[in-house]
């Protein structure tokens, strides 16, 4: 077991403080008590067919309805098999004929200020149009669409036009480097780019051509590029390759019927950290999908139609696919979208827009909250927070007193807080509070939703003791679950499906305490949680080893008071001095190659990575070191692991 995960423990282990739901909440609520919960779980649970053929059918629009609800197990799995549905026509064209076309969709905010707000019927054309853009330049169902995009409402229309015509997006967080890029164009096969001239972060223009011009020159499969105007920044236009979204959308025709897509039609992918160097790209369909975004989105935010949402994710993230775009738009939510930082022009930044656009729903990460308390409560007093009801979080635990501080501060104490465990895997929240049903436990993220069956096993995949850690499997399928890895079906039979057999592996630890709720301990392989993403530490090992001065190397996470987790890299060099102008120069490097989010933020130099007498790297010595608790001494010389590696031998094996 990892350190953060002991120290988790530790920490839940005291907590016993219990927030029932208010009965204001509890009275209005789709799921209103515990055993309304309970109800819905056990039906849920033992008829599956019956549950989710119940919620389907009434729920998606069918172009032709399915003929059966769920076929196959785990690596073969069918939902809704036979139907034709469209994941952009469930979140457009089907709230246009409910009669909800004046509706707010969007509210966007850019970090300098600028606003727009899209009614559902706005959206729909501005999602047609660039629909029949890309269709123009020979995009079809299929083929991949790579997207490296600011947070504008272009980069959901863009995302809404794919999925309308049958094309895959593949959407990159702009923050990653040109080579993130490229090797994942390469890997799906992307036919067409999709960026800007830039984007605006902390006052400043990131020129994101630039960086896509680099990718370009490795992504060959790549044919067109299409650039929003952003920024008003100059940049680079290749003839023949290269066109102004502004453009192709003009002469674009507003009619573009949507596609009647197959229910297992791949909607997305969506690369992610595994426990190897090489990013996965994690397969997502289109019926099992827009019914799990939805219902979760209904079940968990308990979304009223005078509601304003807001989740502050990025669309680079599971969470922004999920929680800004699909989910709540099939559930015909108005949603507020903000392209910047948190602290800019000040730290007050997110309470100035929960006040300016009365926002009901706040949907946040742990490490912004960690910031937030740090930055202090001044910049919180400043603004009415009354508009909120309800709080969530999500992309790691979040520690109990900063949950009370959200919970009193942000919340001023009638806010419940949903804390949504899940996974770019999982499609959507799995392990969550119902406002108007739980009782919460601060740091634990409680109960399956309904269709979640979870079980807990050790190494000898028997189930554990209440009480007792080990890994956290899912044994029954669930309409969002991933679908498979982008051209490497053994790997995902390998990575989730094989330890045990019949069982999805999540790869993350859990405990279940004496309620029967659920505590996650953090993950059980090479994965590190740096606010809130995952990223693998073979990945940047392999981004470190590619630089002509490092003979070796390891990484790990340690504590980090706002990130969570930090990364920090053990280096052996070679013909080099251990300067810190090589520090510098290591740091760019990563950088380069993955992008600003895997920079180590302590690069210790050293004599030699302490290993094992069987070769494998002593992880948890140096986890204890990163984290300071042993001594290291003058971190300008190189330091020499191997008497305490010695010492350490016996309990690493
Ligand atoms: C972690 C993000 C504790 C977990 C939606 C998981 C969490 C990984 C929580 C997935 C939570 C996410 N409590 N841990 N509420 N939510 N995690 O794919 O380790 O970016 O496996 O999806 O984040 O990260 P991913």
């Amino acid at each position: 077991m990892s350190e953060t995960a002991s120290s988790q423990i530790d920490n839940v282990m005291h907590e016993d403080r219990l927030f029932p739901p208010s009965r204001e909440f509890a009275t209005r609520a789709r799921i209103g008590s515990a055993e309304q919960y309970q109800e819905i779980y056990e039906r849920a649970k033992n008829d599956p067919h019956g549950f989710w053929d119940e919620i389907a059918k009434n729920e998606l629009h069918w172009f032709e309805p399915y003929t059966s609800v769920l076929e196959g197990e785990t690596t073969n799995v069918k939902w809704f098999a036979g139907g034709k549905t469209n994941l952009a026509y469930n979140c457009l064209d089907a709230n246009i004929a409910a009669g909800h076309g004046d509706r707010i969709a969007l509210i966007w905010e850019g970090e300098p200020g600028d606003q727009r707000t899209l009614t559902y019927t706005e959206l729909h054309t501005e999602v047609c149009k660039f629909a029949n853009a890309l269709k123009k330049l020979g995009v079809g169902v299929g083929d991949v669409v790579s997207i490296y995009m600011p947070m504008t409402p272009e980069i959901a229309i863009a995302m809404l036009a794919c999925v309308r015509i049958g094309a895959v997006h593949s959407v990159i967080f702009a923050g990653f480097s040109a080579e993130a890029i490229a090797d994942r164009n390469h890997d799906a096969s992307a036919k067409v780019q999709l960026t800007s001239d830039g984007l605006w972060r902390r006052g400043k223009c990131i020129p994101l051509k630039e960086t896509v011009d680099k990718a370009l020159e490795k992504s060959p499969t790549v044919e067109h590029c299409i650039v929003l105007k952003r920024c008003e920044n100059e940049c680079n236009m290749q003839e023949g390759r290269d066109h102004w979204w502004h453009e192709l959308v003009q002469s674009a025709s507003e009619d573009c019927p949507a596609t009647p897509l197959d229910s297992e039609t791949t909607s997305f992918i969506l690369y992610t950290s595994g426990s190897t160097g090489k990013p996965k790209g994690i397969r997502h369909t289109t019926a099992g999908y827009n019914i799990w975004t939805k219902k979760t989105f209904e079940w968990v935010f308990d979304y009223r139609d005078e509601d304003i949402y807001w989740c502050t994710a990025d669309c680079g993230w599971i969470t922004g696919h999920s929680y800004i775009v699909y989910g709540p738009l099939s559930a015909g939510a108005t949603c507020l979208m903000y392209e910047g930082a948190p602290n800019h022009p000040a730290e007050d930044r997110f309470w100035e827009l929960v006040e300016k656009y009365k926002v009901t729903i706040l949907y946040t990460a742990p490490t912004a909250i960690r910031a937030f308390v740090k930055w202090g409560d001044e910049h919180v007093d400043k603004h009415d927070l009354s508009s909120l009801r309800l709080l969530g979080t999500v992309g790691e635990g979040i520690n109990p007193d900063t949950w009370i501080w959200y919970h009193e501060k942000i919340g001023g104490g009638r806010c419940p807080i949903v804390d949504t465990w899940w996974q770019t895997e999982t499609g959507g929240i799995m392990l969550s509070p119902l406002p108007g049903a739980t009782a919460t436990k601060p740091g634990s993220c409680t109960q399956p939703l309904p269709g979640v069956v979870p079980v807990i096993v050790d190494e000898t995949l028997t189930p554990v003791e209440r009480n007792n850690g080990g890994m956290l499997c899912i044994s029954q399928p669930w309409p969002g679950m991933l679908r498979g890895i982008w051209g490497d079906e053994e790997r995902f039979k390998r990575q989730y499906w094989e330890t045990f057999p019949g069982n999805y592996l999540t790869g993350d630890n859990a405990r279940l305490d004496d309620d029967g709720y659920y505590w996650i301990m953090g993950r059980i392989d090479d994965v590190i949680n740096v606010s809130g993403h995952r990223l693998s530490t073979i990945e940047v090992e392999s981004a470190l080893v590619s630089h002509p001065n490092v003979a070796e190397c390891a990484a790990v996470g340690r504590p980090h008071e706002i990130k969570g987790q930090a990364i920090a890299v053990f280096v052996t060099i070679k013909d080099a001095e251990p300067t810190d102008e090589l520090r510098d120069d290591l740091r760019r490097h990563v950088r380069k190659e993955i992008g600003a989010l895997a920079v180590p933020d302590d690069i210790r130099f050293t004599e030699a990575v302490p290993k094992t007498r069987s070769g494998k790297i002593m992880r948890r010595l140096l986890r204890d070191i990163a984290a300071g608790h042993e001594a290291t001494g003058d971190t300008s010389t190189l330091e020499d692991f191997s008497v305490l590696a010695k010492l350490r031998e016996s309990d690493e094996q």
